[in-house]
């Protein structure tokens, strides 16, 4: 029989589960992607992307981690022997992510340190740049950063440290003191930035819809990309969180918790940064558009000079910013290494500890590369491709893999009907299974294939400097290898013969 470790109570998973949500592509990456994308009018494909995608994908690997009770490479291989890559792939785009989302927790780590002394001083952007990371140019390493080495090590110290104690006693117990503790200090950041001179400012630029950008595939390709990264959806994490559930778990129940508690933070993030935003226009007397800028910029060069400016307490609030970016960071970063873990130790058979120390040691290894003065612009790269390339055109395939080539959607539907509470029958069943079947397909399917045809027409970065040899080797070749790698992995022999389920729904299992 198997002895797969469970989670301790309901409220451990869901917290988990958020905790693996919410992270920095709620508070780093959220608001910028926003206001980039048309401001108020990108809630429309937001909206329509967490309601055809987002949660009804939700539920489909909460279901398929639930059902196979296995990594995502074990549940794709107990759905059906040939799609056991699918999970290895998934797999592989989680391993590149984490080596470069580590670093940005260290940066984030650093600056809660800067913010107690304001050590950045009046030019933020001179101080990230030149005296934090020693940028080189595009395509070069140069040697590595001891002020990111630092807090890097710290970062997978901690991770590995939770992932090596367990499901209950690791995972469960961080999420829940560093969750309700992210929470709270979030909510104090957001309120104070409300009270700010200028917020109403800065909502009207956050909300103000900018209806041209609809017309837009990028736009959409976008909302996606969004949506799937911050709900964790497409990486192998939700089917590996839920693969250590309970038999009777309410699996509808907690995606839509999970879904509906992401993008409420998200929207709370989008509301504080903005406020804050609205303010620095208002000090500075110029438009909010003037002073916002992508992620990298938003967090590390904006929000320092925000800081500097704030009217009292800037130190205070310094440090509680960037400290919710490590605590939300982290249970995330926990959450991707976990995918590896779990995936080496089901299909090797090895123990949990030495999954941790090769999986998660490697990837600490290699997130050397983003320590180093070229890692600014190699993480931009990475993280770029990775997500397009890697997390949304995997989602694409995994409902096409489920619904139109394995034809298991009927059966999983089922499944989760039989341990939920809340069933997918009538107007729920409907739009669940038109979602997944068409809409998803169909909006995606053409968004990817335009996005496929932009990218190879235009240099990604170009504007910043980026070669298309540089494009290809840190940003094709790593989406690409993403995919090669979960072939590999699944040509290897299983040390353990457990790809049919050792109970009764072995049956199920598709040849
Ligand atoms: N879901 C995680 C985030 O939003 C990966 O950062």
């Amino acid at each position: 029989m198997e002895n797969r470790p469970q989670w301790g109570t309901r409220a451990g998973f869901i917290m988990a589960a958020v905790g693996s949500a919410i992270g920095l592509g709620n508070i780093w990456r959220f608001p910028a992607v926003a206001y980039d994308n048309g401001g108020g009018a990108f809630f429309l494909p937001y909206l329509f992307a967490l309601l055809t995608a987002g949660i009804p994908l939700l539920i489909l690997e909460f279901t398929l981690g639930h059902k196979y009770r296995g990594s995502a490479p074990l549940s794709y291989a107990r759905l059906s022997k040939k799609f056991e890559w699918l999970g290895w792939w998934q797999v592989a785009i989680a391993f590149v992510i984490s080596t470069y989302y580590a670093v940005i927790i260290a940066w984030a780590m650093s600056y809660s340190v800067f913010s107690l002394k304001l050590s950045w001083g009046e030019d933020t952007v001179g101080f990230l740049v030149e005296d934090y990371l020693q940028l080189a140019a595009p395509g070069e390493f140069g040697s590595l950063v001891p002020s990111v080495l630092i807090p890097l090590i710290l970062v997978w110290v901690i991770t590995l440290g939770v992932l090596f104690k367990g499901i209950k006693k690791g995972i469960e117990v961080a999420n829940k003191i560093f969750i309700p503790t992210l929470v709270v200090l979030f909510l104090i950041i957001v309120v104070r930035a409300l009270m700010l001179d200028g917020a109403v400012e800065g909502l009207n630029a956050f909300f103000k819809p900018n209806w041209d950008v609809l017309t837009s595939g990028k736009v959409w390709v976008a909302a996606y990309g969004q949506i799937f990264f911050s709900l964790s959806i497409a990486f192998a994490i939700m089917v590996t969180y839920s693969s250590y559930l309970p038999k009777k778990s309410d699996i509808t129940n907690n995606a839509f918790i999970t879904g509906f508690s992401n993008s409420g933070f998200e929207l709370l993030a989008g509301i504080g940064v903005f406020s804050i935003l609205g303010f620095m226009a208002v000090q500075q007397g110029v438009g909010v558009d003037e002073v916002v800028k992508g992620g990298v910029g938003l967090a590390f060069m904006v929000f320092p000079q925000v800081i500097n400016e704030f009217p009292a307490f800037n130190q205070f609030f310094g440090f509680l910013f960037f400290t919710s970016l490590v605590l939300a960071g982290l249970t995330s970063l926990i959450s991707i290494v976990e995918t590896f873990v779990a995936g080496v130790q089901d299909k090797f058979n090895i123990s949990r500890t030495k999954a941790v120390l090769f999986g998660g040691g490697l990837s600490a290894v290699l997130s050397l590369f983003f320590a180093t003065q070229g890692g600014l612009n190699l993480l931009d790269v990475a993280d770029y491709f990775i997500n397009q390339f890697g997390v949304a055109l995997a989602g694409l395939v995994q409902v096409i893999v489920v619904v139109w080539i394995v034809r298991q959607l009927k059966p999983l539907q089922d499944h989760a009907n039989m341990v939920s509470d809340i069933k997918l029958t009538g107007f729920l069943g409907s739009w669940w299974k038109i979602s997944l079947a068409f809409i998803t397909p169909l909006v995606l399917g053409y968004m990817m294939f335009d996005l496929i045809r932009t990218n190879i027409k235009e240099v990604y970065g170009a504007a910043d400097g980026y070669s298309r040899l540089f494009t290809i080797q840190y940003g094709w070749i790593v989406a690409l290898g993403a995919i090669l790698v979960g072939i590999v992995f699944s040509l290897l022999k299983w040390k353990k013969a457990e790809v049919v389920l050792p109970s009764s729904s072995s049956k199920e299992v598709n040849k």
